[in-house]
């Protein structure tokens, strides 16, 4: 079972690379009461067929795992969603690219804790491979977005120790910022 919102969120994500996708665009908005979470990709999509088997945990395309037919991301992911009094959609077509978002409600007891927002963001953009993520944070007192294309310009390979140490302090001063409503709209490195 998932620990954390920012465990679902780093599932969506491997999800959408094991796509195939070149761009991934998330948007992530804190209202107080309400964690809205849109991922939207540009990857292989899937059939109706698809759409309409990944609500079951015993879904999987059979490839990305040799050996094992279960796929439990996107079942878990719903379940718990509706189960919160939240609310879910997936769109997806082939070749066109998949849009999975979410709403939950906090307030709810059995929602899981957000997590560690800003490991989780950090660890998002140093998935392996040349895709672009480009991620926006809103809350009601102001956004940021940051662009994968971007922290690897400044910073090289995201994936070693010192670059992934600067992203991360990176992040958490633009997290801080936007807590203490300081940060309005975009910015980059
Ligand atoms: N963004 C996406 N684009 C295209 N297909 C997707 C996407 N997300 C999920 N799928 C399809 O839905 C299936 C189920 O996804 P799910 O995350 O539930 O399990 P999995 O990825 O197969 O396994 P696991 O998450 O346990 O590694 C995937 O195998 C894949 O075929
Ligand atoms: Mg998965």
């Amino acid at each position: 079972m998932h620990a954390s919102v920012c465990d679902q969120l780093h599932d969506l994500v491997q999800n959408a690379i094991e796509a195939g996708a070149s761009c991934v665009r998330v948007m992530w908005r804190d209202t107080g009461r309400w964690l809205e979470i849109c991922i939207a990709d540009d990857g292989c999509g899937m059939t109706a067929e698809m759409r309409e088997r990944v609500a079951d945990p015993f879904c999987t395309d059979g490839r990305k795992h040799p050996g094992r037919r279960v796929g439990l991301g996107l079942a878990f992911l719903r379940q718990m969603v509706l189960e919160t009094g939240g609310s879910w959609n997936l769109e997806s077509e082939p070749n066109m690219g998949t849009t999975v978002s979410f709403r939950l409600d906090q307030t709810h007891w059995d929602v899981p804790p957000a997590g560690d927002v800003v490991s989780a963001i950090a660890g998002l953009m140093a998935f392996e491979g040349e895709y672009d993520l480009v991620l926006t944070r809103a809350t009601s007192r102001g956004r940021y977005e940051v662009r994968r294309a971007d922290l690897r310009e400044a910073l090289g390979e995201l994936e070693t120790a010192t670059s992934l140490g600067m992203l991360r302090d990176y992040i958490a001063s633009q997290e801080e910022a936007l807590q203490k409503g300081q940060n309005h709209g975009r910015h980059d490195t």
